[in-house]
């Protein structure tokens, strides 16, 4: 039986990357298994968040995830910070980590960057949080963006640290599925650089709640080249931005990179940008519409994340139950 987990952290707007690396690929996955979809508050706070913003993103990504097609009657959608035992899991997992493997991951040095010395523990230690939040439901499959490969593969391994200390075969090594046809959405200002909600230019990414007008905006002035679109693959890929905004249209289009190509070689930006924010339009529309109903329904939506919560807590407690008497705490 598969068990699904993926979350998003409620710390900016959600993005264009978001939906195609992540939320968009949750919706088929429903109908494979038992699925759970966090909002990850607790790894949020890793960077300074106003408290009156981060309770509304947090509401924000419920409602988006609805609004996607997260089905409540068939996944729990939940906030991370309404189940402790993350963060109890989280502590225990922490004491088996060399600090050797935190020490390669490049988005801590990433967002860390010249300060380091100032980055909060938290910061550092994140993706210990991360690999308990999947641990804690013996999670089977997690789907997510490309840039979150090497916290998944610290995950599986420090699974196996803890069956290893244990010597136990009690955590599941969790599979990273990385999935659809844009898992790296690049910003629409530098096609060498993540798209992403805390770059401090918003013409760089789409956000899920821009209005059309911004998205046509946004599309109209995002960076490409003078050259005419290729008609293959192994040209485009020498152009980071034309490639960018082609492989966004094929994920929104749900074709492949080629089939756009043939429909566009030879045209000009000038083309099939329109185009491009047409087709954007027409996906993201409904979608944030969507979202602004669920957001003016907070009963409904305040209920559905206490079933989650209640229904996660079930599942949580029951792995931690397990984890204490393996490690010999008293019951
Ligand atoms: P976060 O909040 O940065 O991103 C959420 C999801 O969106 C994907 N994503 C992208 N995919 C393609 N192109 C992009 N430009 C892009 N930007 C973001 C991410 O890969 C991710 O799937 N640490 C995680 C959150 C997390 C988590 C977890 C995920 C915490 N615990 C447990 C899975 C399982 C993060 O910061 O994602």
């Amino acid at each position: 039986m598969k068990r699904i987990f993926s979350g998003i952290q409620p710390s900016g707007n959600l993005t264009l990357g978001n939906y195609l690396g992540a939320i968009k690929n949750w919706i088929p996955l429903q109908k494979e298994g038992e699925a759970l979809f966090c909002i990850v508050d607790l790894h949020a706070i890793t960077i300074p968040q106003d408290p009156i913003m981060l309770k509304s993103r947090t509401l924000e990504v419920a409602a988006t995830y609805l609004a996607c097609g997260i089905d409540p009657q068939k996944s729990l959608i939940f906030v991370q910070s309404h189940v402790s035992q993350h963060a109890e899991l989280a502590w225990i997992l922490s004491c088996l980590t060399p600090l050797g493997w935190l020490n390669r991951m490049t988005q801590f040095k990433d967002k860390a960057g010249k300060q380091r010395e100032q980055a909060a523990l938290g910061l550092y230690s994140y993706p210990v949080l991360q690999a308990a939040d999947i641990l804690v439901y013996q999670t089977t499959h997690v789907p997510v963006g490309e840039d979150q490969k090497q916290h998944l593969e610290l995950a599986r391994d420090i699974a196996g640290a803890f069956n290893r200390a244990y010597n136990c075969n009690f955590f599941i090594l969790p599979e990273p599925q990385i999935l659809g046809i844009a898992p790296r959405v690049m910003s629409l200002r530098d096609g060498t650089k993540k798209m992403s909600k805390s770059d401090p230019s918003d013409l760089s990414r789409i956000n899920m709640m821009d209005s059309d007008e911004e998205i046509n905006q946004k599309i109209r002035k995002a960076k490409t080249d003078p050259e005419p679109l290729p008609g293959n693959v192994g040209e485009l890929a020498t152009r980071p931005e034309a490639q960018n905004l082609v492989t966004i249209y094929a994920a929104l289009a749900e074709c492949s990179v080629e089939k756009v190509l043939q429909e566009f070689k030879g045209s000009l930006f000038s083309a099939f940008k329109p185009k491009l924010a047409e087709l954007m339009i027409s996906i993201l529309g409904p979608i944030r519409e969507e979202t602004k109903k669920w957001l003016q329904d907070k009963v409904e939506l305040e209920t559905i994340l206490r079933v989650g919560q209640q229904q996660a807590t079930a599942k949580a407690s029951s792995t931690l139950k397990d984890v204490h008497r393996l490690i010999g705490f008293l019951q």
